[in-house]
Parts: structure tokens; sequence; C-alpha cells
């Protein structure tokens, strides 16, 4: 699908056709492809959890207000941001000294200004966790519906209650959940609602 079809195709799904499971080699590709998404410094800080089990769906259903497409859909994703994914065990900083042949003084700058950048306030801290697991979100929905897969993003969620049950560490945020699956087509979506115009939301200065 191109991305025109991708983008208007992908739909908020409410209801998942319990009958239809989803693979995980599907969901494999999904995520192979996500995460081309970019992020700052290419420091990728995320992480993802699979919930696919009766008892961890249900856990996850409680802690969403009790959302049915959770215990319908056969995964929900749990998108994991990492506040301070910009640590030197990050690995991508060893990739960014072979990528730029060796020059230690080039990676410690990098890292430098991105400790800096991200990691001097905890608004900051905040704000990378969640804005590059954000796009990431986005780019596991339109990889989804490439491979023929519905979605739905939800951030009605118990996030502390998450992060306990789950066993999130103290630099981890959950940023959103996605449940992924196959839409049950005898059930009608509504409508997609409007979205806010160009002249409405985009002023040029
Ligand atoms: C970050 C985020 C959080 C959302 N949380 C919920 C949620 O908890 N429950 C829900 O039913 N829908 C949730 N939605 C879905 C929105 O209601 C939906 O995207 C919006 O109405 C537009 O519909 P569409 O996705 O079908 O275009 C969420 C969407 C986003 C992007």
């Amino acid at each position: 699908m191109n991305a025109e079809l991708l983008l208007k195709e992908r739909r908020s799904i409410n209801y998942f056709d319990k009958s239809k499971p989803l693979s995980m080699d599907i969901v494999k590709e999904i995520v192979d492809l996500a995460v081309m998404a970019p992020s700052a410094f290419n420091l990728q800080p995320w992480r993802i959890i699979l919930v696919t089990n009766p008892d961890s769906k249900q856990k996850l259903y409680e802690l969403a207000n009790n959302q049915d497409k959770i215990l319908e859909a056969p995964v929900t994703v749990v998108l994991v941001g990492n506040k301070e994914g910009y640590d030197s065990q990050n690995p991508v900083w060893e990739e960014m000294l072979e990528s730029v042949g060796g020059h230690d003084a080039i990676v410690d700058g990098a890292k430098q200004a991105a400790k800096f950048l991200y990691g001097s306030s905890e608004e900051r801290k905040l704000k990378f966790a969640e804005s590059n697991t954000g796009l990431m979100g986005m780019s596991l929905m339109v990889s989804a519906k490439e491979f023929g897969v519905d979605s739905h993003p939800m951030s009605g969620l118990d996030f502390d209650g998450i992060r306990k049950d789950f066993g999130l560490s103290n630099e981890e945020e959950v940023v959103m959940a996605i449940s992924l699956g196959y839409a049950d087509d005898s059930k009608e979506l509504y409508p997609r609602r409007p979205r806010r115009s160009f002249d409405e939301i985009v002023s040029v200065v």
C-alpha cells in the first residue's frame, strides 16, 4: 500500500475478531518494519511488551479501564519508553563510533549533547521517552496495516499500575498500548470523524 492509502485506511478498531489469531511471524515483521521510525541520535529508547496470554490480557484489561479490545485482540503491544535511553550502555554509541571511523571525540560530543538535551531535567527525560516511542507507535500501526493487520492505540491506562504489574524499571515509562488483530467484519465501525483543516491548525510565521 502507498503511504496515502495506509494513512487513510488505518482506523482505531473497536471490535476485533476473536476467532482470528495473529501469528508471531507477522507480529515480528510488523515490529521489524516499525523500528524504521526515526529517533533522536537513533537512540531507539523503547521496548515492546507483547501481551498475548489470557492471564496477562486480563491483567492489562483491568489496568486499561476494562477496554474490551484488550481481551478480544490476539495481541496487545505495550510500548515502553526509556527516559535514560541516551546513557552509555546504549549499543547505538558503539555503532556510531564504527560509522564515524573510530573517532571517539565525535561520539563523546554526541553523548554529551544527548545527555544535556534529553537528560538535564525530568521534563526533558519524559519528552525524550514519549516523543520517540510515540513516533514508533504510529510507525507500528502503519506497518501493521501494510501487513493487513488492524490496530487500536490506547492511553486510557493506569500507567503506574502497568509499570508495577509488568515489571518496568524506574527509568521506564508506559507510553501507550496498541491492540493488534483483525477487525470483526460483522460489526460496523463508526464513520471516521473529521480532522481539523490546514487553515485551522497551521500558522505561518
Ligand atoms: C495516544 C492515543 C490514545 C488513545 N487512547 C484511546 C483509548 O484509551 N481508548 C479508545 O477507545 N481509543 C483511544 N484512542 C483512539 C482515538 O479515539 C482515535 O484514534 C480517534 O478517535 C480517531 O479515530 P481513528 O483512529 O479511527 O482515525 C487513542 C488514540 C491515541 C492516538
